[in-house]
C-alpha cells in the first residue's frame, strides 16, 4: 500500500539558511525509506522556473510580482506537488505560499485580503503538514549573504527594513498557524541547525 505523503516547506527570509539545510535534511527522509522530491518556489517546473527568472531579475509592478508568483504556483501544485503526494511520495520545498505573505504583504505592504483569494482559487484547503521558519535578525542574514560572494537577486537586494518587515510578516503567520510553522533558530551553527531540523521532519 502505499503510504501517505507530506509536504515540508522551509521558509525565512534571504540567506536565513534554508539552501544550506534542505539537502540534509532530504537526504535523512531517504535514509528513512520516503521517496523524496525536492523543490522550490518560485519554480518546480519548465515554466515555474523561466517565471523564476523573471520575478528575481525583471523589474516589474509589485502586483505583477505577485499574480506571477501565484501563477507559478498553480503549475507546481498540478504538475508536480500533487501528483507525487498521491503517489504516496515527499515533497520538500523551498519556499511556499507562506512565503508569498511575508515578501508581498509583509514586505510590499500590498493588502492581505488580495492574496487571501489568490491563496483560496490556488490552494483552497491545502497547506504543508509542516513548515520550518528559519528565524534570523536581518542583518546577520545580510552579513551572511555578502560573505557567499553571489550576485543579489531583485528581493536579496533589498534593504535590512524591508527583511525585517518580512521577518515580523513570517512571526505573526507563524503565531497564526495552529502549530504547522515551527520556528527555528536559524542564528545558531550550522551542525546545530541540522540536528533540529532532522528532528522536525522526521514526521510518522
Ligand atoms: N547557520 C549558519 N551559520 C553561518 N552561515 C550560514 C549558516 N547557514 C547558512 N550560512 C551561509 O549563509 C549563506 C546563505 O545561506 P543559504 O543560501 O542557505 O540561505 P537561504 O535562506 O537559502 O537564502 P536565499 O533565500 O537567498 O536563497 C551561505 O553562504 C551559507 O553558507
Ligand atoms: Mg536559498
Amino acid at each position: 500500500m502505499v503510504g501517505r505523503g507530506r509536504f515540508i516547506t522551509f521558509e525565512g527570509i534571504d540567506g536565513a539558511g534554508k539552501s544550506s539545510q534542505i539537502e540534509a535534511a532530504v537526504t535523512h527522509l531517504r535514509r528513512l525509506g520516503h521517496p523524496v522530491v525536492h523543490t522550490r518556489e518560485p519554480g518546480g517546473t519548465a515554466i515555474g522556473e523561466r517565471l523564476r527568472d523573471l520575478l528575481l531579475h525583471q523589474p516589474m509592478h509589485l502586483e505583477t510580482e505577485a499574480m506571477l508568483m501565484f501563477a507559478a504556483r498553480r503549475e507546481h501544485l498540478e504538475t508536480l506537488i500533487l501528483p507525487a503526494l498521491a503517489r504516496g511520495e515527499w515533497v520538500v520545498s523551498d519556499r511556499f505560499t507562506d512565503a508569498t505573505y511575508a515578501y508581498q504583504v509583509g514586505g510590499r505592504g500590498l493588502d492581505r485580503c488580495r492574496f487571501e483569494v489568490l491563496e483560496r482559487w490556488v490552494h483552497a484547503g491545502f497547506q504543508p503538514d509542516l513548515t520550518l521558519l528559519f528565524d534570523i535578525e536581518p542583518a546577520i542574514a545580510a552579513e551572511r549573504l555578502a560573505g557567499a560572494g553571489s550576485a543579489p537577486d531583485r528581493f536579496e537586494r533589498e534593504q535590512v527594513d524591508f527583511f525585517a518587515r518580512v521577518r515580523k510578516a513570517y512571526l505573526e503567520r507563524a503565531g497564526e498557524a495552529g502549530g504547522r510553522i515551527r520556528v527555528i533558530d536559524a542564528s545558531a551553527p550550522v551542525a546545530v541547525i541540522r540536528e533540529r531540523v532532522m528532528a522536525a521532519v522526521d514526521l510518522r
